[in-house]
């Protein structure tokens, strides 16, 4: 774990917009809704429409769009100032831009630079401060609003995508959206980073039980006593059979107590025959007695009675699952097979609710008053569900123009694109609603970094998750070229990963989706362009004998090698195809298993006798330039 407060010297450089990730259908009105916020007194509602760069605020008694405020990048997070005067959106792009709207007029009246693809920005009690999530420099951005700059950056693990802070300002809680390190190993989790906000770094991580990944939201309880975190539990040391009872990926929260800071209880969402995949938002009421969490891949609301959580709560959770092992040890499937571990009471303690028809992919929420909405990200709707009505009578909002049942606006040219997004985000299509595509290539087709053991290349024999980007321009696919391509490989996922059968029009939409992917230009650029230690690695990579398999370009040579990498679990004869390098920053960890936690790793301690390039030559400088190259691409 390292610390660091770095002081920026950097001049402010204006970037052309860079569509993260957002390429699918910019140009085609999608809005997808990814944040939401109400002022205090529950008038108004702010929701960031991440592909429209825009704002829209809405009155919330009469549920219409008063105003729309343009960003200058996509806007992923939003957050009030304490007063309710002001509202700050964090708009990504590789240089991104806190804009600072003055609510009462309506626009925007400030801009802060920040980092790379902003997020989750949280106010200190206080005002004074805001806290800005950089999710590929890995760290956060605290900004002095008073002089309306940032003063320091501190870094966090790897990815850190939500972030809330105490009742006392003292400690910011970063949730980091994946695990650092090797994945071939027993005990794989993310953390959360605990910020000591005075002393102005991470004091303590938080580590979950082994399996949790992808978080995705964190909410501190109106009480301050506890905070809660929404991710994946993956059972990735089993052989992906069958999807039922969460066997491969269930999904999950976890309960932090505060005044202890420590994880205090891991729960999962699902019910024992029904998954509730992909849990994203997460909002409190004000009294602390509801908690709403989003399932972006059911489309539906979890309304957790919190106290009833807690009574069921056991005092010493260490007792109740190892954070060592992968075992599925608090999960209902021990309670199925007769054992006591099991979660019965959180069946009496949470109600599923589903969105209205026509409402899909709810991402954030907020709760207002009696009111839960929620975003929805594929219909270009809120919902509004109401907690006290027996049914919870829920109401859709539209936000903009009609979206078809699997996502798409009728006659849009893109519409394949975002058919084909949709449904690699929908859990619906996958057997028992357990998992989607998504919820093991999160953040527009990458990795979660885990290794699998699927079945397409027979069992034992775990893989490390492989990014989506370009999957279509590189065959074979698969480390091992088991399947011809990725269109074969999309098909075969539906069935022996979701075990269903689809339309053909769904894969052909995925394909679509996928194709559409552009990289992310890396954080390692100097304002896009190669550092001068990436230039000199640029040319270690042809002395070095990288470009013989590694063609600048796509970055491979579509070709299989043996390069020394084989470890115990892989067949005598296994050889993997070249994966491409672009991207790589993004990707940890390395090979096809996982075993390399850095690229630094790949080149040294996994380059066995130089069969994986000449490395063993280069000293130490040569070594952090050709990374840095790499890093770059
Ligand atoms: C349980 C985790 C998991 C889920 C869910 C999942 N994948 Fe994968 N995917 C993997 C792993 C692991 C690999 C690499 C396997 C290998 O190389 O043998 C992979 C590889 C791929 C590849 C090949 C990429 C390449 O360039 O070689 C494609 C395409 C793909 N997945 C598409 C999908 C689609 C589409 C879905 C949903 C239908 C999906 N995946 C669901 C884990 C998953
Ligand atoms: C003989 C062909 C060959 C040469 C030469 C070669 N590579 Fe590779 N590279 C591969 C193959 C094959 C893999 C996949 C190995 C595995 O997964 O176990 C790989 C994997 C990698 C990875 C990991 C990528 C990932 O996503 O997991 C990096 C980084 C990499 N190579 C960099 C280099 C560099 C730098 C050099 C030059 C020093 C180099 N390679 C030389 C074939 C080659």
């Amino acid at each position: 774990m390292k610390n660091s407060i770095k002081r920026l010297t950097y001049p402010k450089v204006v970037f052309c917009a860079v569509l993260l990730g957002f390429n699918a259908a910019a140009e085609a009105n999608y809005l997808s809704p990814t944040a939401l916020a109400a002022t205090t007194d529950g008038k108004m509602l702010f929701v960031v429409c991440a592909m429209a760069n825009k704002v829209k605020v809405l009155d919330a008694a009469d549920r219409k769009v008063l105003t729309t405020i343009a960003t200058p990048h996509p806007p992923l997070g939003l957050a009030l100032s304490p007063d309710g005067t002001r509202l700050f959106v964090t708009c990504a792009a590789p240089e991104s831009k806190v804009c600072i709207v003055d609510i009462a007029r309506r626009k925007i009246v400030e801009t802060i630079s920040v980092g790379h693809t902003a997020q989750a920005p949280v106010v200190s009690p206080d005002g004074k401060t805001l806290f800005v999530c950089n999710q590929f420099n890995n760290d956060v951005s605290v900004i002095d609003l008073a002089a309306k700059r940032e003063v320091c950056r501190i870094a966090v693990q790897r990815e850190p995508v939500a972030a809330d802070i105490t009742k006392d300002g003292k400690y910011l809680l970063v949730a980091n959206h994946l695990h650092s390190g090797r994945a071939d190993v027993e005990d794989v989790a993310a953390v959360v980073s605990v910020i000591d906000v005075i002393a102005g770094k991470v004091i303590k991580e938080l580590r979950l039980p082994s399996g949790s990944e992808i978080l995705k939201n964190i909410r501190v309880s109106p009480d301050g006593k506890y905070a809660a975190v929404t991710h994946i539990f993956a059972s990735f040391g089993r052989a992906a059979t069958q999807v039922r009872q969460g066997w491969m990926n269930a999904n999950a929260m976890t309960i932090l107590d505060l005044l202890e800071m420590k994880v205090r209880y891991t729960l999962l969402l699902d019910d024992p025959t029904r998954g509730a995949a992909n849990p994203w938002g997460l909002a409190w009421s004000a009294d602390g007695k509801t908690l709403a969490v989003t399932h972006a891949g059911t489309h539906e609301v979890s309304l957790i009675n919190f106290p009833a959580l807690l009574a069921g709560m056991p005092l010493d959770s260490g007792k109740v699952y190892s954070t060592k092992k992968n075992k599925p040890v608090l999960s209902f499937v021990s309670h199925y097979e007769g054992l006591d571990e099991g979660l019965p009471f959180l069946t009496g303690a949470r109600q599923r609710v589903k969105l209205p028809p026509g409402d899909f992919g709810p991402r954030a929420v907020v709760v207002v008053g009696d009111t839960v909405y929620t975003a929805n990200y594929f219909s270009d709707t809120l919902s509004a569900i109401d907690l006290h009505s027996p049914e919870h009578l829920v109401q859709s909002i539209s936000l903009g123009q009609k979206v078809l049942a699997d996502g798409h606006l009728a006659d849009c040219p893109k519409g394949m694109v975002r058919k084909g997004e949709f449904y690699f985000n929908d859990a619906t299509i996958c057997q028992g609603g357990w998992q989607s595509c998504s919820s093991c290539h999160p953040g527009d087709a990458r990795v979660d970094g885990l290794n699998w053991d699927l079945i397409n290349d027979g069992i034992g024999n775990p893989k490390n998750t492989r990014s989506l980007l370009l999957a279509h321009k590189t065959p074979p696919a698969m480390f091992l070229g088991v399947r011809t391509n990725a269109e074969a490989a999309v098909r075969a996922g539906i069935n022996f990963i979701l075990f269903t059968k689809q339309p053909e029009a769904v894969a052909s939409s995925i394909d679509e989706y996928l194709k559409s992917l552009k990289p992310v230009p890396s954080p390692h650029l100097e304002h896009g362009k190669f550092s001068q230690a990436a230039k000199r690695g640029e040319k270690l990579f042809s002395k070095a004998g990288c470009v013989d398999c590694h063609v600048p370009g796509l970055y491979t040579d579509l070709r299989s090698h043996d390069v020394g990498t084989r470890a115990a679990y892989d067949g005598a004869t296994d050889k993997f195809y070249t994966p491409t390098l672009i991207e790589v920053w993004r990707t940890a960890p390395y090979l096809h298993n996982g075993s390399a936690a850095t690229i630094r790793d790949v080149l040294t301690t996994s380059n066995n006798g130089n069969q994986h390039g000449d490395t063993s030559e280069l000293s130490k400088q040569e070594i952090d330039d050709l990374c840095e190259y790499l890093l770059s691409l």
